[in-house]
C-alpha cells in the first residue's frame, strides 16, 4: 500500500518517556513507532520527558530511522519535569506545552511513565482536552494495571509493568552470583534493591537465594525488629551464611532517635516530591554485625537493575501492549493505559490477553499481602507463583560440597 492511501497519512503521534529510566522503554517505543508507521502515522519522539515540550521544544523525527529496542534506557533521555505547578516551583509549564502541541502539529501524545508522568497526561487530557494515550513503565512495579493472578482458586490483583521483569532478571542474578562470595567468608549479605514504596522487585531477590526480606509495607517496629533479629539468628546458625534483601523504601526503627526512620542518599527532592533513597542496607548489616556478632556485609543493587539489555519477556509485553495501543488509537479511546488482563508466561503474552485502564485510576499499588508473610519476613509460595511466569523456577547454585573432617587422632 502507498503511503497516500493509508488512513492515518497526516496524523502525527509524538511518543515521551519520563519518569526513572528502564531497560523495556526504547522497545516500547520501537513498538509503538513500528505499529503506527504501518497505519500512516508521522512518529515524533518527544526528548527529556515534559521537558521536551517547554520553551520551544525538543522534538525529533522517529519515522523513518532504525530503531534499536534491544538497548535498554530512553534514546528519548527522560526527565522528572512536572507540567503543572508545584511547592518548588509555582510556573504552570501547561500552556507552553499546549502551544508547542499545536505548533509541531501533534494529534496524540503516548506517554511511557509510572505514575507520576501518566498522571499528568491524564490531567491534561481531562483539564486541557490534549488527546494522550498512557504507557506503563517501572521497574518497582507499584502502578495499578489491574493484573489478575490466579492462584489455588484466588484471583489476586497482581502489576505487571515494562521494565520490572528485566529489572528483576538482574535482581535474580546478581543475587545469585553473591551466593558464592558470601559463602566463602560465612556472612550475612543484606543487598539493597530499588522501591521506595513497594517491595516488588525486592522478592526477585528470591529467585537468587535470598531467604529473608524487609519491603516498605511492614515497618520495621521496634518490636519487629526484635523479631527479625532471632530469625536473622536462626537462619545463620542453619549453614552460617545467608542473604537478606530489603527495599531501599523500608522504615527502620532507629533505636537512639526511638522512631521509626528512612535512609537517603540526598536531601533534594525531585519535582514531584520524591526523594532518592540509598543505604538503609548498610544500617541493616551493621546492627547485625554488633547485636548479633555474625559477620555481615551490605551491597546497594542501586542503578545496575535499572541498566542493560531488554529481557525476552519485556519484548513480549512490549510487542502486546503496543498492540494495544493502536487498538486505542483507532478507536480514539484517549486517557487510557494499555496492561495485560492476567499474568501469564511469556508465550502467552498477545494482545488478546490486554485490557486497558483509565489513567486515572493508576495509582500506586503496594505488594498484596497475600506474597509476603511479614511474620516470618518471608516471599510466600503465592508471589514465587507470580515472578514464576516472569522468571521461570528459582535457579540457586551453591559449592555442593561435603568434605569430611580430618581426625588426627585416626591417622
Ligand atoms: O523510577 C523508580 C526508581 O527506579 C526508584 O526505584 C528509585 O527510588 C528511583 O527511581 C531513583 O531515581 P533517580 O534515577 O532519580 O535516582
Amino acid at each position: 500500500m502507498q503511503l497516500k492511501d493509508k488512513i492515518y497519512k497526516g496524523k502525527t503521534i509524538a511518543i515521551l518517556s519520563g519518569g526513572g529510566d528502564t531497560p523495556a522503554i526504547n522497545s516500547s517505543i520501537e513498538k509503538i513507532r513500528n505499529r503506527a508507521l504501518i497505519l500512516g502515522f508521522r512518529v515524533y519522539g518527544v526528548r527529556q520527558g515534559w521537558k521536551g515540550l517547554l520553551g520551544e521544544g525538543d522534538i525529533v523525527d522517529l519515522s523513518n530511522q532504525p530503531y534499536n529496542g534491544v538497548y535498554g534506557g530512553t534514546a528519548l533521555f527522560s526527565s522528572r519535569t512536572n507540567p503543572f505547578s508545584t511547592d518548588k516551583d509555582a510556573e504552570d509549564r501547561v500552556p507552553q506545552i499546549i502551544r508547542n502541541i499545536k505548533r509541531y502539529k501533534i494529534d496524540v501524545l503516548i506517554t511511557i511513565g509510572g505514575d507520576d508522568t501518566n498522571g499528568a497526561a491524564k490531567r491534561l487530557y481531562e483539564q486541557k482536552g490534549i488527546p494522550v494515550i498512557g504507557f506503563p513503565k517501572t521497574i518497582d512495579n507499584d502502578l495499578k494495571t489491574n493484573t489478575i493472578h490466579s492462584y489455588k482458586g484466588k484471583e489476586i490483583e497482581a502489576v505487571l509493568c515494562p521494565g520490572f521483569p528485566s529489572a528483576a532478571l538482574r535482581v535474580s542474578k546478581m543475587t545469585r552470583h553473591l551466593r558464592s562470595t558470601n559463602e566463602s567468608h560465612r556472612r550475612v549479605m543484606v543487598v539493597e534493591v530499588m522501591g521506595r514504596d513497594a517491595g516488588w522487585l525486592t522478592g526477585s531477590a528470591l529467585f537468587g537465594g535470598s531467604e529473608l526480606a524487609l519491603i516498605p509495607e511492614y515497618e520495621m517496629t521496634e518490636e519487629r525488629k526484635e523479631r527479625f533479629f532471632e530469625k536473622v539468628k536462626h537462619r545463620y546458625n542453619e549453614k552460617k551464611n545467608l542473604i537478606i534483601a530489603v527495599s531501599e523504601g523500608v522504615r527502620w526503627w532507629d533505636d537512639v532517635s526511638k522512631q521509626l526512620s528512612m535512609v537517603y542518599a540526598s536531601s533534594e527532592t525531585d519535582e514531584y516530591g520524591h526523594k532518592r533513597f540509598g543505604g538503609v542496607s548498610g544500617v541493616i548489616a551493621s546492627e547485625i554485625s554488633n547485636r548479633l556478632n555474625i559477620p555481615a556485609r551490605s551491597q546497594i543493587s542501586g542503578y545496575y537493575p535499572r541498566s542493560g539489555f531488554c529481557c525476552e519477556y519485556d519484548r513480549q509485553l512490549t510487542s502486546a501492549l503496543a498492540d494495544k495501543v493502536l487498538d486505542l488509537l483507532i478507536r480514539q479511546d484517549y486517557g487510557r493505559m494499555p496492561t495485560m488482563s492476567e499474568i501469564l508466561p511469556m508465550e502467552q503474552l498477545e494482545e488478546y490477553n490486554t485490557t486497558s485502564v483509565d489513567m486515572g485510576s493508576i495509582g500506586n499499588q503496594h505488594l498484596p499481602s497475600i506474597y509476603f508473610d511479614e511474620k516470618e519476613f518471608v516471599f510466600t509460595d503465592a508471589y514465587v507463583s507470580f515472578l514464576s511466569n516472569i522468571l521461570g523456577a528459582p535457579y540457586l547454585p551453591t559449592f555442593g560440597y561435603s568434605f569430611k573432617k580430618v581426625d588426627p587422632d585416626t591417622l
